[in-house]
């Protein structure tokens, strides 16, 4: 069959729809040859039906030739089942039979990097969610696990790494200078998380012993030159190992656990059993080529995929609408383990702005689902911010519901429950309610409504009854899947703080007896549209802190003012709400600018001053952690303050946030000054939270600084550059340079980032940081340079990492630059971005669907705009043949 057949769009597949697999593939041998150019795969799969024999059973199969085909060694005559561009239908199957395919593939050819491709030099596969279809016939979902044996076998020269899931059972020399290694891995799996690699790939090893005394051989393949950065992912893989025993208790569970990194990958990372593969961006890193942000990626992404071991691997999936099952779980599984290793509330507030602009965004746009979607064209655009952050957020909500030791018993009971099953969240959330005895129906809403809920507080307090009471108020927006919602279970975590400090709490309905310990504090628990909850004994009216820690994904208003969120910003107790304050405080003072960009006087505009008092005091204050300090300090983003408008202006975002910023910077400038030259530049490097807190405080300051530089400023700014040993101060020097619009400052950044380049070419993942940087430059022209950029030798059109770098930056982080285009044609960038997807579409569906985002939000813009990202999105419809990938996006956000 030919593989270019193009596969017709808009398709959808429902939840309710879903139906046991007929029959089961207990057994699964493959045999895969590789050539050079093209691959052989001989599959030998072990049927048996489960019920009623049906009359004909479909197996999937895409971009497959398919060579022979016999049941149970006999061949099969072309009435026996028929093959077309989305599989192989055998009819009348019997009840048990071995099935044997062989197919041609061609992984060299296979640009969407999903099913067996070429990345660099390295043969590598990437299955899930339904990539093991361009391999060979199979059923592949995720609810068929089966045992799989693997036989590799390729030119020895060219590929002396033959590498599977589970363990090495035999291996040897064949004829013609060819290899073969088999592997066997002893635990059933879905065929998502097969995985094959065959390379010269050179690796560092090391060993670590679990808790109840296995050895474990940890392994960690890449191209020799990167040999030297694997150190961080080593060590925090043995940090993962240690921490998933003693915080949930679970032991590795194979005697052998490979990464393998290679440059061309859709995503992050995969999970495959016993054999993880890796975006080389989130396995490499030392000190002179990565960023502090890249160390943690790295970390992070590293145990993300080990806990995928139990959250995903051992308990797996039933279908692909449970996909949060395993990726919410998981991501809240790494954001405590981040936490644990470094600063708990640095993390918290990093990922809750990730969550409150991009996934705000798109709960609020065409493409919004619930955490458990009902329907969907094709999975591969499910790989969301919902599925994963709010996912994550909904199992955290659950955690603080039930309290540690609940939520352990429960997360015990279900690892237990479900090893070795297929799963779906509802079973989640069973567990959840069996190990704790609490009724979660109200709570399970948060599985099936969109939406991001706005709560609407108001207060009162009595001096006479020295009662204060707070009304909370939820409401949902509509969205796709449904217009009206029901009330959600919201936890609210609170405190309230008096002229002294916290105050003491007491509702009206607690009695003294049952008081918690600390009395400081309290998780309301919302469940009504409408709740009244109120506090007695409150001696003075005071300022209430809501939604602690981030306690719900939801958006809060209450009328502070300026005053009081001064007071949380210097004095609450909880850290996440200190910084909260810091930003509705910055909010504030930008929406001030904005107005006056809009009436034009925001060259005369004198902003408020509590925002720089507050910082001064914050600055002053030594008893601070430097990284909180940073992130208080840093004004909210472009993207985070245009979530918070109703009409979103660009230009008027990007002027106003500007104005206050250089505002700040000259009124605190000698503060900062000081922060820059107290820093030795030559300070040994280490990738620890302290280290990072202080290079991260230094650098905003130097950010500020670089905004109205003096000629000390950017002195200290080129003396970092030039003496910097890491890759953090060097790009947070020459950021600060490139970004400057100081016209000496231009000039040294143009030579600065030649030299730049001259000195990393070498290091693809610095060269990634340093068009990423020219993308993201505000400065007027980005759109011409991003052109420019896309013509480098340094640019591969194929590779999604420099994709992301150029084209995702240029159009989802400089906002001023995509929504201005050129001075002839504003729409200069809606168009660009239209056509690199067009380009890319055909080659790989998955990226150039992710692409779409920016145009899919054209509602929130004012008319112009907006409908001049419409027409683009249009011309994406238009286009015959556009992948299922982007006809989904594109049909959905025209509707
Ligand atoms: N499961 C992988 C993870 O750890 C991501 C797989 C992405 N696959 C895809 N088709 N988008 O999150
Ligand atoms: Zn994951």
């Amino acid at each position: 069959m030919n593989s270019s057949e193009p596969v017709p769009s808009g398709k959808t597949v429902y939840l309710k729809d879903y139906a046991p697999p007929s029959y089961i593939i207990e057994k699964t041998e493959l045999d895969v040859d590789i050539y050079k150019g093209e691959t052989f795969v001989l599959a030998r799969l072990q049927f048996q039906c489960l019920d009623e024999r049906p009359q004909a059973l479909t197996l999937d199969g895409e971009a497959l030739e398919l060579l022979d085909i016999a049941i149970d060694g006999k061949a099969l005559d072309s009435t026996q089942y028929r093959c077309d561009h989305r599989g192989l239908t055998l009819h009348n199957p019997p009840e048990r039979f071995v099935l044997t395919t062989r197919v041609r593939i061609l992984p060299e050819q296979n640009t969407s990097l999903e099913g067996l491709y070429r990345s660099r030099t390295i043969y590598c596969t990437q299955c899930e969610a339904e990539g093991f279809r361009k391999i060979t016939y199979y059923l592949d979902r995720p609810d068929v696990m089966s045992d799989f044996i693997t036989r590799v076998s390729a030119d020895k020269n060219e590929c002396p790494i033959l590498l599977s899931n589970g363990n090495k059972i035999d291996g040897g020399d064949l004829d013609g200078g060819r290899h073969f290694a088999t592997w066997h891995d002893p635990h059933k799996k879905p065929c998502y998380l097969f995985a094959l690699v065959a390379g010269d790939l050179a690796k560092v090893e090391d060993r670590f012993r679990t808790a109840s005394g296995r050895e474990v051989t940890l392994q960690i393949f890449v191209e020799e030159k990167d040999l030297d950065k694997c150190d961080h992912a080593m060590s925090s893989l043995k940090n993962a190992m240690r921490w998933d025993e003693q915080v949930y208790g679970r032991e590795y569970d194979l005697d052998i656990f490979m990464i393998v990194a290679v440059d061309d990958f859709n995503m992050g990372a995969m999970e495959n059993k016993g054999l993880n593969i890796f975006n080389t961006s989130c396995v490499l890193a030392k000190p002179e080529t990565t960023t502090d942000a890249g160390f943690q990626r790295v970390e992070g992404v590293v145990a993300h995929e080990y806990f995928h071991n139990w959250s995903g691997n051992r308990v797996t999936c039933r279908d692909w609408f449970q996909l949060s099952l395993k990726e919410g779980f998981t991501v809240f599984r790494d954001a405590e383990f981040s936490a644990d290793m470094g600063s708990r509330t640095v993390k918290r507030v990093e990922d809750v702005a990730v969550l409150r602009t991009l996934q705000f965004a798109e709960d609020a746009g065409p493409m919004a689902h619930p955490i458990r979607p009902a329907s969907y064209m094709e999975i591969s655009n499910f790989y969301t911010l919902t599925i994963y952050e709010k996912g994550a957020e909904v199992v955290r909500m659950l955690a603080n519901l039930l309290g540690p030791a609940d939520f352990r018993k429960a997360t015990d009971l279900y690892f237990e429950r479900h090893d070795g099953q297929a799963v779906t969240t509802e079973e989640f959330v069973q567990a959840m309610e069996d190990a704790s005895g609490r009724d979660l129906t109200q709570f399970k809403r948060w599985y099936n409504q969109a939406g991001t809920p706005r709560l609407s507080v108001t207060d009162e307090y009595d001096q006479e009854q020295r009662r204060y009471s707070l009304t909370i108020r939820q409401s949902t927006p509509a969205t796709p899947e449904c217009a009206e919602k029901l009330a959600f279970h919201i936890p609210v975590a609170m405190g309230l703080l008096g002229e002294a400090g916290e105050l003491a709490l007491k509702l009206a309905d607690e009695s003294l007896d049952d008081l918690p310990e600390d009395n400081t504090h309290r998780v309301l628990e919302l469940t009504e549209t409408e709740q009244t909850f109120v506090f007695t004994d409150i001696p003075e009216k005071p300022v209430p802190s809501l939604l602690r820690g981030f306690s719900a994904p939801v958006k809060l208003d209450y009328q502070y003012s300026r005053a009081d969120l001064a007071t949380l910003a210097l004095h609450d107790s909880d850290g996440f709400n200190r910084y909260e304050a810091c930003q509705k405080l910055a909010l504030a003072t930008i929406q001030d600018a904005m107005l006056a960009y809009q009436q034009d006087t925001l060259a005369e505009f004198v902003p408020d001053s509590t925002l720089v008092q507050v910082y001064r005091l914050l600055l002053e204050d030594n008893s601070l952690d430097q990284a909180m300090l940073a992130l208080m300090l840093n004004l909210p983003s472009e993207a985070y303050i245009a979530e918070e408008q109703e009409v979103i202006d660009p230009v008027a975002i990007h002027f106003a946030r500007r104005q206050v910023a250089a505002y700040v910077g000259s009124e605190l400038a000698e503060l900062f000054r000081l922060r820059v030259s107290a820093y030795d530049p030559t300070r040994e490097y280490r990738a620890q939270s302290d280290d990072i807190a202080l290079r991260s405080m230094k650098n905003a300051a130097l950010g500020y600084l670089m905004l109205l530089p003096t000629a000390e400023d950017l002195h200290l700014c080129l003396n970092q550059l030039a003496r910097a040993n890491n890759m953090t101060d060097e790009m947070a020097a020459l950021t600060a340079l490139v970004c400057c619009e100081d016209n000496t400052a231009q000039e040294q950044a143009r030579d600065a980032l030649t030299a730049f380049y001259q000195k990393w070419q070498d290091e693809p993942l610095v060269v990634n940081q340093w068009l990423a940087l020219q993308a993201r430059n505000p400065i007027p022209g980005a759109l011409e340079r991003v052109q420019a950029l896309l013509q480098h030798p340094a640019y591969d059109g194929n590779n999604p990492n420099k994709i992301r770098s150029v084209i995702s930056v240029f159009c989802n982080n400089n906002p001023l630059n995509f929504h201005t285009g050129t001075a002839d044609e504003p729409d200069a960038g809606y168009r660009f971005l239209a056509e690199q997807i067009l380009q890319l579409d055909s080659k790989n569906p998955q990226i150039a669907a992710r692409l779409i985002t920016p145009l899919t939000r054209w509602r929130r813009y004012t008319g112009d705009r907006g409908q001049a990202m419409r027409l683009q999105l249009q011309r994406l419809a238009d286009q015959p043949g556009l992948s299922p990938d982007s006809y989904e996006i594109v049909s959905k956000s025209l509707n």
